[in-house]
């Protein structure tokens, strides 16, 4: 008997998270999310809520030992949690988005969020991606983190932490080639949500149909690329 999917989304609680999550259930994947709260919408949907804030990294060895002891597989691990600029406090944003007040603090908590912890917990959910018949890795990256389509100065937080994803997400895939896991980073496009803002043109049910269409299309011949969610290259 062929096994049930699972798959594991960072940032589930919300936005784009969570209506890949609503989808995946959908499509009938056993479906983890990680959230900083009870995980009621999660559980609404019929997916399993588990708790993580990303800034915390100490807490990743449990995060993992927990997940690890509950699933023998792992189809699809999606890193879409991300901090953007206009998420916190201006002095916060100051320090990582102006150029003239960047401060280590901001800038240092932005490649932590959205990009360390996600290389971190995929090379510890490695084993467990093994297990999996085609495992994938997506990457919610961003236009913003191409260094070829850069035409001004600011954001350097979220504009950085990306490229560097997008960095660590070519790395990662030639490290996990031999493994047979494909790992591939996207740009899901404009998307209404907290940090897409409201006149944005997609709504999150429509970037997470487009996404599920993209996780579906890819496969090994693909790892290592950036991509547009209609399958297209995008520009590093
Ligand atoms: N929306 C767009 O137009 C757009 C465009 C390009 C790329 N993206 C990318 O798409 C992904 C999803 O974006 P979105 O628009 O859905 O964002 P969003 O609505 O602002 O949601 C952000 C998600 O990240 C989680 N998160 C933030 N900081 C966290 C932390 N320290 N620990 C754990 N979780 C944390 C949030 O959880 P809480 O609810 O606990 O805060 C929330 O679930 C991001 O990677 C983003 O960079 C979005």
């Amino acid at each position: 008997m062929e096994k049930k999917k699972i798959a594991l989304i960072t940032g589930g609680s919300r936005g784009i998270g969570l209506a890949l999550t609503k989808k995946l259930v959908n499509e009938k994947y056993e479906v983890w999310a990680t959230c900083r709260d009870e995980g009621e919408e999660i559980k609404n949907c019929g997916a399993q809520p588990l708790y993580l804030d990303l800034n915390q990294v100490e807490e990743i060895p449990g995060f993992i030992n927990k997940i690890i002891n509950q699933i023998t597989h792992l189809d699809l691990l999606i890193h879409n949690a991300a901090l953007s600029a206009t998420h916190i406090d201006l002095t916060q944003k100051q320090k990582n988005l102006e150029f003239g007040k960047l401060e280590f603090s901001g800038l240092e908590k932005m490649i932590r969020i959205n990009s360390i912890v996600p290389v971190l917990l995929t090379q510890s959910l490695t084993s467990v991606l093994k297990n999996a018949h085609n495992p994938k890795v997506l990457m919610l990256s961003s236009r913003k983190g191409a260094l070829s389509l850069v035409n001004k100065g600011g954001n350097y937080g979220y504009k950085g932490s990306k490229a560097l994803l997008n960095m660590w997400s070519l790395l990662l895939a030639e490290d996990l080639r031999s493994d047979g896991i494909c790992v591939c980073s996207v740009n899901p496009g404009h998307v209404r949500t907290a940090m897409g803002g409201e006149d944005a043109p997609l709504s999150t049910e429509e970037s997470a149909d487009h996404l599920y269409e993209l996780i579906e299309e890819i496969s090994m011949k693909n790892s290592g690329q950036l991509l547009h969610t209609n399958g297209q290259k995008h520009p590093y």
